[in-house]
């Protein structure tokens, strides 16, 4: 059984910057509280009438043009997102038609942060079984029309973004995703939630008002979450690969919050070196934020053949999950 193999990589970011000092005029913050706190110096917004879609059909025709794949040759678009363009159809639906790809199914997974780990994972299946030759897999999320620009205890935190990758058969032996570990933990789904404007508390004025459709957080228990669960699905990833974490060339991590992923890295013990960082340009994009940073370490020429490379995400729910993969 062939495993998988990532053969494109492609991400987008809009071009408006929000940087903290904007954000200095808008809430009770300042630059240096944001900067020691989480590490983002900057984040990304979406253009007025750009939307989810259109963020991940840029990154997809980049991933494409990797790839050499053309649109129609694609079997199967996963996208993982919580901001779609609109509540139905799927994003994936509206990508798979503004490319043209019209032979693949699409649909969305919804593990917010932890989105395009469970995309890929989800795609991955379908290409080891043999279902699917191409697949077509994209973390997009706007998050910047679901924050709450009140509360500097979000607000600060995320940014707007899309990253893809196509998978293909790998053709060499014991290279592409070796593993994927994922985990759910539904009792923490209040620790990270946007409480209102789905079926259980329908959008009103009076919601909208009280701010229900938008992001809620409690900042340290998902920090206490993130540190303790990535730490351990990571280790169980590469234990499953017979693997350490002393062999891992490169880490591929959700781009949160710079002092979580350096309690993470601490407790691997693997060197922050090895993590790539773009969460001071980007913020948390959400879901687009592993494959962004993915393309843009592989486009920067980090990644060798063979080299062991380490992707973790979290997101609400709780989920997270790793997959180890052999570039
Ligand atoms: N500017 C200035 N002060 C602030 C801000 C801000 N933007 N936000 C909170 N504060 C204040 C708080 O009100 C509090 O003040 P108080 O002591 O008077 O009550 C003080 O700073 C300390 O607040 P804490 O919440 O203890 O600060 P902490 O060091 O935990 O940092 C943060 C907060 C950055 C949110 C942190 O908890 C965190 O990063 N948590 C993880 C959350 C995360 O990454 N979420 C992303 C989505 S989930 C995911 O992607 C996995």
């Amino acid at each position: 059984m062939a495993l998988a193999q990532i053969i494109g990589t492609g991400s987008y970011a809009p071009t408006q910057v929000i940087t903290n000092q904007e954000l200095e005029k808008i809430v009770d913050t300042s630059d240096a509280w944001i900067v020691e706190r989480t590490g983002i110096k900057q984040r990304r917004r979406a253009a007025p009438g750009e939307a989810t879609s259109d963020m991940a059909l840029a990154a997809a025709r980049q991933a494409l043009a990797m790839a050499g794949t053309r649109p129609e040759e694609i079997d199967l678009i996963v996208v993982g997102t919580v901001t779609a363009d609109m509540p139905m159809p799927s994003c994936a639906a509206l990508v798979q038609a503004k490319l043209g790809a019209v032979n693949a199914f699409a649909f969305d997974v919804g593990a917010a942060c932890a989105g395009a780990l469970y995309a890929m994972s989800v795609a991955d299946q379908f290409l080891r079984n043999g279902k699917v030759r191409r697949a077509l897999v994209i973390g997009a999320d706007l998050f910047t029309r679901i924050l709450n620009w009140e509360d500097r205890n979000t607000c600060i935190l995320f940014g707007d973004g899309a990253g893809a990758m196509v998978l293909a058969p790998a053709e060499e032996e014991g290279r592409g995703i070796l593993s994927t570990h994922l985990k759910t933990d539904g009792t923490l789904s209040e620790i990270l939630a946007i409480p209102g404007g789905g079926s259980r508390e329908p959008m009103t004025e009076e919601g909208v008002r009280a701010h229900r459709q938008t992001v809620t957080m409690n900042g340290r228990e998902v920090f206490k979450c993130a540190v303790r669960t990535l730490t351990e699905v990571t280790l169980e990833g590469l234990r499953a690969n017979g693997l350490v974490p002393a062999q891992v060339d490169h880490v591929i991590a959700h781009q949160a919050n710079i002092r979580i992923l350096e309690a993470v890295m601490h407790r691997l013990e693997i060197p922050l070196e090895k993590c790539w960082l773009n969460l001071d340009k980007y913020g948390n994009t959400s879901a687009a934020s592993v494959p962004l940073a993915l393309d843009e370490a592989h486009r920067a020429g980090r990644f060798k053949r063979g080299d062991v490379i380490a992707m973790m995400a979290i997101g609400a729910g709780m989920t997270w999950g790793c997959s180890v993969v052999r570039w």
